[in-house]
């Protein structure tokens, strides 16, 4: 049977609702890593999400300053017609990798796009995003994708954490395909105006930390978290910080007891619940070892009850007010 697919816009292309997200197989030892990561492990975490089906990964150049690209490009030698790959433009790396910042003057792009070919092995990139907005330089890194399209380079344009009026900016110049926005039940914020957009307008949503990084897994702890590596971007997030922490934890095992009475897992549920609104193309579950995807990717079987969707947002209601 496979797992379930859902079409991806106007691309015509179906993919699996679960997909892989390669950000923390870009390792650690930067501002944005996720501390120590082995890469035989990430190319076996690859390796494992196409035997158990999963039609397609998400990388970007900004992941461990290119690493990540560079481990799917090697995971994936022989194996390129077995996965899509959707990559990232327009982050940079200060020189002394202190930081990264937006940059998208259309020959930067260009270039950029030469360097993830190189490191992903490969003479295509199925779906290239742009990683985040700017105010300035926007129309023209559309046109320099629309550019890499003709040339056969790339073939689809995908933006990512773009508000709407940044997608009808770019619209006008080239279909948009895919939005890639945060999504998750701790991160609401596309519900009221960016998922109705992308339903209107055929705009396929791949919708990112669906687990908040690890956090609706049922597999953190206040222990695991204050030990994290002083190179785990997470310490820094006000979700894995006091009162906010404490609140998330508790509604995980809210959450957990639904999720065994169907015989599934916290992280299951996690991405159902973003699976529920069929606007969602699908969820990209991050996985830095192969037992992490092999227990995700069933989570495309789940759909979710009425019943269970309002308990749901019962408590997420009662989290909300308890962190106010
Ligand atoms: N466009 C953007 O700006 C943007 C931003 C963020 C993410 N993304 C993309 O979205 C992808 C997914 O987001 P994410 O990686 O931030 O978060 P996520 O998918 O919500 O969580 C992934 C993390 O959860 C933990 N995990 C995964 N499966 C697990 C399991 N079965 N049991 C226990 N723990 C498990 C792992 O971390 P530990 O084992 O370390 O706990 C894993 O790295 C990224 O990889 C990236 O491709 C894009």
């Amino acid at each position: 049977m496979g797992l379930p697919k859902r079409r991806l816009g106007n691309s015509g292309v179906d993919i699996t609702t679960i997909g892989l997200g390669t950000w923390a197989i870009g390792g650690g030892d930067n501002p944005y890593g996720w501390g120590p990561q082995d890469d035989q492990s990430s190319i076996e975490t690859i390796h494992k999400a196409i035997d158990l089906g999963i039609n397609w990964l998400d990388t970007a150049k900004g992941y461990g300053h290119g690493h990540s690209e560079e481990i799917v490009g090697r995971a994936l030698k022989g194996k390129r017609d077995q996965m899509l790959v959707a990559t990232k433009c327009g982050v940079l790396w200060q020189e002394d990798g202190s930081d990264i910042y937006v940059h998208l003057k259309a020959d930067s792009i260009k270039s950029e796009c030469e360097s993830s070919l190189k490191r992903l092995q490969t003479d295509h990139i199925d779906l290239y995003q742009v990683h985040w907005p700017n105010d300035e330089d926007l129309e023209e890194a559309w046109g320099a994708i629309a550019d890499l399209i003709k040339e056969g380079k790339v073939r689809f344009a995908g933006a990512s954490n773009f508000n709407v009026d940044q997608l009808k900016l770019v619209q006008a110049i080239h279909p948009v395909t895919s939005l890639q926005p945060p999504y998750s039940m701790l991160e609401r914020g596309i519900e009221a105006e960016i998922l109705p957009y992308c339903k209107e307008n055929d705009i396929g949503v791949i919708a990112y930390s669906p687990m908040q990084a690890g956090l609706l897994t049922g597999k953190m702890t206040a222990e695991r978290v204050a030990d994290m590596p002083e190179d785990d971007w997470r310490r820094n997030s006000p979700h894995f910080q006091g009162q906010g922490l404490e609140a998330n934890l508790a509604l995980v095992e809210k959450l957990q007891e639904i999720a065994q009475a169907k015989g599934y897992t916290a992280a299951h549920l996690a991405l159902a619940w973003v699976l529920r609104a069929p606007v969602v193309t699908g969820a990209i579950a991050g996985a830095r070892n192969p037992a992490q995807i092999e227990e995700t990717a069933k989570a495309g079987d789940w759909a979710l009850s009425g019943e269970e969707i309002q308990l749901i947002s019962d408590l997420l209601t009662a989290r909300d007010k308890e962190i106010e």
